[in-house]
């Protein structure tokens, strides 16, 4: 009797995982997506220019619309109010080479992207950072 209730409880609890990881997923594709723009130009450079743009079609499927961050099947840190984004080398490193769990997507952006994009996420969503990296900065750390 107890170990049957403690089988039903544990694949309830599989079964709640399980739903969890398929919302994420779910809401990562639609972030993704969010436009029938190309999202790769024919040198496998991401077609986008702006840092918002790059954000919603890169970052946003893994750290959500919002940089609101997820966890499911992974864990993705929110970038909203984020103090590890004061010190700009940071970010710029984490894009560039990539970290644990995060692609380097970085080697799929030109250096005036990488720019974009951190220059973005640092003054959006609760950051204000407003010192401006440069594609030069971007360069040096490739
Ligand atoms: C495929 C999923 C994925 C994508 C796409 C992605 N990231 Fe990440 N990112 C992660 C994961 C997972 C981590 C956590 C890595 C760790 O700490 O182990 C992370 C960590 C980070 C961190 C470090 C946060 C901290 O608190 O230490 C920054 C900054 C970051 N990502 C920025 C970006 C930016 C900007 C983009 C878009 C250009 C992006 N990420 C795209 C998955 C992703």
């Amino acid at each position: 009797m107890f170990e049957t209730t403690k089988r039903v409880m544990s694949a309830y609890g599989l079964a709640t995982a399980f739903t969890v990881a398929c919302a994420v997923s779910t809401s990562a594709q639609e972030a993704a997506q969010p436009s029938a723009e190309p999202r790769l130009s024919p040198t496998r450079v991401f077609a986008h220019k702006s840092g918002e743009a790059l954000f919603n079609n890169v970052c946003a499927a893994c750290h959500m619309p919002g940089g609101k961050g997820a966890s499911g099947a992974g864990i993705y840190p929110p970038l909203a109010s984020n103090p590890k984004l004061e010190a700009a080398g940071y970010p710029i490193t984490v894009v560039l080479h990539g970290l644990n769990g995060m692609p380097p997507v970085g080697k799929m952006m030109t250096d005036e992207q990488v720019a974009e994009v951190v220059n973005y996420v640092r003054t959006h969503f609760g950051n204000s950072y407003e010192d401006k990296v440069t594609a030069q900065e971007v360069t040096q750390s490739r």
